[in-house]
């Protein structure tokens, strides 16, 4: 299959899922579905900037790298609609809630390690879109507990992809600015 068939499949699957329960991006009236595409954007644009790497399993992973975290969406039905491969990357992705809140992360990025690079550069693409102006709403130390996250990422996913690192990094740089 072409990627763009493969974009379009994804995606369907992904809109259905997230919108079950008319999911939306937080403190914002827009479909979850933005937020999916705005990573998948990432990759695309990614890939042509990156030697060696798989765009169909790429753009797969970003479709669905929250299906499992907030949807009904099953391990087993992911890997009968896309294999067990993209089935374990968001599986990786996903964070486990029988943890305690401030060990999941770390609990993710361990999983997330022993994946394909093109895993890795999903859950930077995912903080590189979501770090955006900061809701009203969100004081500085939720601003800036956000950002050490961010840092976090970054630093614990060095070496999966240069030109994801840097534009996290001038992310980073630019959230800043949001918090004082
Ligand atoms: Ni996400």
């Amino acid at each position: 299959m072409d990627i763009q068939s493969i974009y379009q499949k994804t995606i369907i699957f992904a809109a259905h899922k997230h919108s079950e329960n008319n999911q939306l991006i937080p403190d914002s009236q827009l479909p979850y579905v933005v937020h999916l595409s705005n990573v998948a954007m990432e990759i695309l644009i990614t890939a042509s900037n990156t030697k060696e790497f798989d765009l169909n399993f790429a753009t797969q992973i970003a479709l669905l790298h929250d299906t499992l975290e907030d949807t009904t969406t099953t391990f087993h039905e992911l890997e009968l609609e896309f294999g067990i491969e993209i089935a374990e990357g968001v599986s990786a992705l996903t964070k486990n809630d029988n943890l305690p809140k401030e060990e999941k992360m770390l609990d993710s990025l361990n999983r997330i390690s022993s994946q394909r690079k093109e895993v890795w550069a999903v859950k930077l693409a995912d903080r590189i879109t979501n770090l955006q102006k900061p809701p009203k709403t969100w004081d500085s130390l939720k601003k800036r507990k956000y950002k050490n996250e961010a840092e976090v990422i970054l630093e614990k996913l060095k070496g999966a992809n240069q030109y994801l690192e840097n534009r996290l990094q001038v992310k980073i740089q630019e959230y800043e600015s949001y918090i004082h």
